[in-house]
């Protein structure tokens, strides 16, 4: 019989956003920390993106995952499975049968940034698998991962290309903060999307049912809720462009005309001119040598690159071999 389910609220504190928006929206170049987008209709939005036929990663991924879940599993002797940035959790359950068919004990932990989609997604997963004890944690994995608890025989995962959505510079340290929650010999399966073609990438974010668009322009919206707020998001334009120097997908909003935008919450206010732009998000694209470049120092090395056929997608299995040797901040 599984442990009653455990759900442990550590939200963002509003003061935390307040100073993010108003450090962001200060920068030579305006930026929002995409961590924003998922309140619940952002979270929600970021679903109906998984299903457009543009949006390849969410498919590709699954099957992959799909295809080396046992392989991982021969390779790892974990009995517990730690997934950040889980949204629906719709992805780890291969995982876990697969622990489940090598006789293991499985255990499993949530962690993402939006409180009702770890609370769904716990309860989903608790009564798909009764035998499983499934706990919740709602926090900011760009900030202290110790309520992870020390790790032994973990997994931990991070699907979707999520790693994607840091900025490279940060890819290292925050690593070296997963790394620190992991024992010698635990793993890391990393779900990361690879440099292709301008043409296949910004159709991706550039769907012609307009989805992603309102899905950028809602960051305007959650800040609006949270913050007081007067931006008006239909006044912002969805910008999502390939910067093939920095191997990124950039998606920015800007201004269909002048505005003034009061944000009493942060305590900020800043005019805008007509076809000023706020950058909202990096989707960063890696090759398996780009992505291995980030690893030195972090405790983590390589152990299996799984590619799928069409070599769109991939999953980095890492493995946790030494102390992690980079600042953890
Ligand atoms: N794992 C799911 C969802 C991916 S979308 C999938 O593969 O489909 C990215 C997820 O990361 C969202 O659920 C979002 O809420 C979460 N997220 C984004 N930034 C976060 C942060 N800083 N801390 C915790 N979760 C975050
Ligand atoms: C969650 N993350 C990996 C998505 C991505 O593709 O970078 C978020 C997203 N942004 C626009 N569409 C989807």
């Amino acid at each position: 019989m599984a442990e009653p389910t455990q759900v442990l609220f550590h939200p963002a504190p509003p003061a935390a956003m307040a100073a993010d928006v108003r450090r962001g929206l200060s920068e030579r170049l305006p930026t929002l920390p995409s961590k924003y987008f998922y309140d619940d209709r952002g979270s929600e939005l970021f679903e109906q993106i998984t299903q457009l036929s543009e949006y390849y990663q969410t498919r590709t991924e699954e099957a992959l995952l799909a295809r080396v879940a046992e392989d991982v599993m021969t390779r790892q002797s974990a009995s517990e499975l730690v997934e950040l940035g889980s949204g629906a959790g719709r992805k780890i359950g291969v995982l876990l049968e697969g622990m489940g068919r090598a006789g293991r004990a499985a255990r499993l932990t949530l962690f993402d940034i939006n409180a009702l989609f770890v609370a769904e997604s716990v309860r989903a997963l608790a009564a798909r698998y009764p035998d499983v004890p499934v706990r919740g944690v709602t926090g900011d994995f760009t900030g202290d991962l110790t309520a992870l608890g020390p790790g032994g025989g973990r997994l931990a995962v991070l699907f979707a290309g999520t790693i994607g959505n840091f900025h490279p510079d940060e890819v290292p340290g925050f690593l070296s903060r997963v790394s620190a929650q992991l024992k010698l010999g635990d793993g890391f399966l990393v779900g990361v999307d690879v440099v292709k073609s301008r043409a296949r990438l910004e159709a991706a974010y550039n769907d012609a049912a307009g989805v992603t668009a309102d899905f950028n322009r809602n960051i305007l919206s959650h800040i609006n809720r949270a913050l007081g707020a007067d931006f008006v998001p239909e006044a912002w334009e969805h910008v999502a462009f390939y910067d093939d120097a920095n191997a990124w997908i950039e998606m920015r909003l800007r201004a269909n005309a002048n505005c003034r935008v009061r944000i009493p919450g942060a305590r900020f206010e800043r005019t805008f001119r007509a076809g000023d732009e706020i950058r909202t998000e990096l989707s960063c694209k890696y090759s398996r040598g780009t992505f291995a470049r980030l690893l030195p120092g972090t405790g983590l090395v390589m152990e299996q690159w799984y590619f799928d056929r069409e070599e769109l997608f991939a999953l980095a299995l890492l493995r946790r071999v030494h102390l992690p040797l980079l600042r953890l901040a």
